[in-house]
């Protein structure tokens, strides 16, 4: 891919009129190369949509069903209405938190590309997992699970995000994430075809900041970024931008 593309995920952060400002200015700053994907929380969606030219809109989640009872979820139609293009799948956060299964993210992946939604599909080890050895072991297993019974990946996008790197500070090396995001490519070039891996856009996520971004930028298995905090301070999340895009 050409572009690259940097996703900025604000989690449960801003107020209604601070996701607007922020979203506003970092609007005006997307340059021609970068395609930058905004996932606020989904009570601002609409009227960021409403404002924005250049940015893409994405969300935090989504629910497998078009519609029915099923209190307090959001459909994938209700996405696309809303004028999201992508939704973040199985962050290790609801993961963690929500006890999300790799079941349900299957369904959520499934659902989202049966409804022509570009799921980002996060994935990464633990750091227990880490430790023992198993990183490549648990990306395969979630590979497996995540994308079981999905013939076409056309319009995926994975995140590989170790979690302990999440939130925390402390970035993987560039080197070890080049390596992880290979072992993914190899998986769905096996699982798929060529064409298929070759395609695959990969994204780093981890405490991704204007500082870091350089040396990922450099791995050519990674074709952008998942940025958490970071993307929630405009200035910031702006320099990483212009660093990556000036960097391809
Ligand atoms: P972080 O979050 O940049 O704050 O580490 C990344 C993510 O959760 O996707």
């Amino acid at each position: 891919m050409n572009n690259i593309l940097l996703v900025a995920n604000w989690k449960m952060n801003t107020s209604f009129k601070e996701g607007r400002e922020l979203a506003r200015e970092i609007d005006e700053e997307v340059p021609e190369k970068a395609e930058v994907v905004i996932c606020p929380p989904f009570t601002h969606l609409p009227a960021i949509r409403a404002q924005i030219s250049r940015l893409h809109l994405g969300a935090q989640d989504v629910f497998w069903e078009a519609e029915g009872p099923y209190t307090g979820e959001i459909s994938p139609l209700m996405l696309k209405e809303a004028g999201c293009t992508y939704v973040i799948i199985g962050h290790s956060e609801r993961r963690i938190h929500l006890g999300e299964t790799d079941e349900m993210v299957n369904k959520k992946v499934k659902a989202s590309l049966a409804y022509g939604l570009k799921p980002i599909l996060c994935l990464g080890e633990r750091l227990e997992e880490r430790e023992r050895d198993k990183t490549l072991e648990i990306i395969e297993r979630q590979l497996d699970l995540d994308l079981e019974g999905i013939s076409d990946i056309d319009g995926l996008v994975i995140a590989y995000e170790p979690v302990w790197a999440i939130g925390t500070g402390r970035n993987a090396e560039p080197l070890e994430v080049n390596h992880s995001a290979r072992y993914i490519r190899q998986i769905i070039e096996k699982k798929y075809n060529k064409k298929a891996a070759k395609n695959l856009v990969i994204l780093y996520g981890g405490s991704v900041k204007a500082e870091n971004v350089r040396s990922f930028m450099e791995q050519k298995e990674i074709q952008g970024f998942l940025v958490g905090e970071a993307s929630i301070k405009g200035d910031e999340f702006i320099k990483i931008i212009k660093i990556s895009s000036e960097n391809i």
